[in-house]
């Protein structure tokens, strides 16, 4: 399977981050195409502190774990508007954009993209492939949820970074991977987590009346 997967200035570099790792462990996953904003730079700077600045595939697999000479991951420039994923022509299952700003979620709802990421998006959208979009802001003003609306409309999966608590999460990766999980379910891609809900556990059956067994 090949994918884009683009990130962008929102909080949340660690979703990209371990969007990514799962990915390449899923063991169909053959080829990700990569394209970082500016922003995305500076937030995982800020975020994370590791520089991905430089278009260096081998500091990216650095911050992945993967080997040194890993051929995953093709990094692409933010302004190179021939790039593969630029094209509809050129083969693949789908994108992501994860997190995904407002500025980016807005050029892509408007048609009127400037740059790789807008682009590829809005060829992932004409080729009815699966556009899946993780918006982080809050609180969301209304051309913000408008934008969302549109881009579900046209088909994109908007999937907001607000991962659930019932599982219990106790690190902060835990917290992160049960919506990288779900990001995973609608791109098709198989994990090993079950993300599937199956009712309360046991020992919470009585929170709530029900007439399941
Ligand atoms: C530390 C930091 C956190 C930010 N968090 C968000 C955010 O959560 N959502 C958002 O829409 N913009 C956020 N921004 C602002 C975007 O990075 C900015 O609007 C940028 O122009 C987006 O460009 P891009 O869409 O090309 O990445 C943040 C900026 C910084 C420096």
């Amino acid at each position: 399977m090949e994918f884009t997967l683009a990130i962008t200035g929102a909080s949340g570099s660690i979703y990209a981050q371990r969007t990514l790792m799962h990915l390449a462990a899923s063991g169909v996953v053959e080829h990700i195409n990569l394209i970082m904003s500016e922003a995305a730079t500076t937030v995982a700077k800020v975020e994370l502190g590791v520089d991905l600045t430089g278009g260096d595939r081998g500091a990216v697999n650095r911050w992945l774990g993967l080997p040194d000479g890993s051929r995953l991951i093709h990094l692409h420039r933010l302004d190179n508007i021939a790039a593969r994923p630029s094209s509809g022509s050129h083969p693949q299952e789908g994108m992501v954009i994860v997190p995904c700003s407002m500025g980016t979620l807005g050029a892509i709802a408007s048609g009127a993209g400037t740059n790789l990421i807008h682009r590829a998006a809005d060829v992932t959208l004409k080729e009815n492939r699966r556009l899946v979009i993780v918006p982080r802001e809050t609180p969301y003003n209304a051309i913000h949820l408008e934008n969302m609306l549109r881009l579900s409309r046209a088909g994109a999966h908007i999937i907001p970074a607000s991962p659930g608590f019932y599982h219990r999460p106790q690190t902060i990766e835990a917290l992160v991977d049960h919506l990288v999980f779900r990001i995973l379910d609608h791109l098709g891609v198989p994990h090993s987590q079950s993300t599937q809900w199956k009712g309360l556990p046991q020992q919470n059956r009585e929170l709530v009346s029900t007439t399941e067994d």
